[in-house]
């Protein structure tokens, strides 16, 4: 059966560290937590009437099986894998089981620091990658999720 706009879910997942938002590096992350995050995300998922799941875990086979969990589950997924970004086959393979919009966020731009946050495991099999628009970056790809998957 055709879903209609009101079923439809996005599952935000966040990567290793995340869960440490507005202590962490605050220079590179900013000052806002990820309870506030996901709070912002389900206030927009409200109002564009989506039903907005988060997920945080350091583990990386958690994130896979969250992901595996997804297939039928959800119509659109974004994540910051945060460190598994640079590293992650798992969470790439995982990915490629979806067939629905996957966006690719990061807090900081990564093509800014480091070399090897330079490479991304996971952008070349997601729809699109936001990197460097702050917290911002997990709005923007809600809404631009939800044009791509309304009905
Ligand atoms: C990050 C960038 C990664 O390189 C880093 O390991 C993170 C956060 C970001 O959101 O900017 O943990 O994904």
């Amino acid at each position: 059966m055709e879903k209609n706009k009101e079923n439809k879910k996005i599952i935000v997942i966040h990567g290793p560290n995340l869960n440490t938002l507005g202590q962490r590096e605050p220079g590179v992350y900013g000052s806002t937590t990820l309870k506030q995050i996901n709070e912002n995300l389900k206030k927009i998922g409200l109002q564009l009437n989506l039903n907005i799941e988060t997920f945080q875990s350091n583990y990386e086979g958690a994130i896979v099986e969250k992901i595996q969990e997804s297939l039928g589950e959800c119509d659109g997924l974004i994540i910051n894998p945060a460190a598994y970004t640079h590293t992650s086959i798992a969470i790439r393979d995982a990915i490629l089981l979806l067939d629905i919009p996957v966006v690719e966020v990061h807090i900081s731009n990564i093509y800014k620091r480091e070399p090897f946050r330079h490479k991304s495991m996971i952008a070349d099999v997601a729809m699109a990658q936001l990197s460097g628009f702050g917290v911002y970056g997990y709005e923007m790809a809600i809404r631009a999720v939800e044009k791509i998957i309304q009905v």
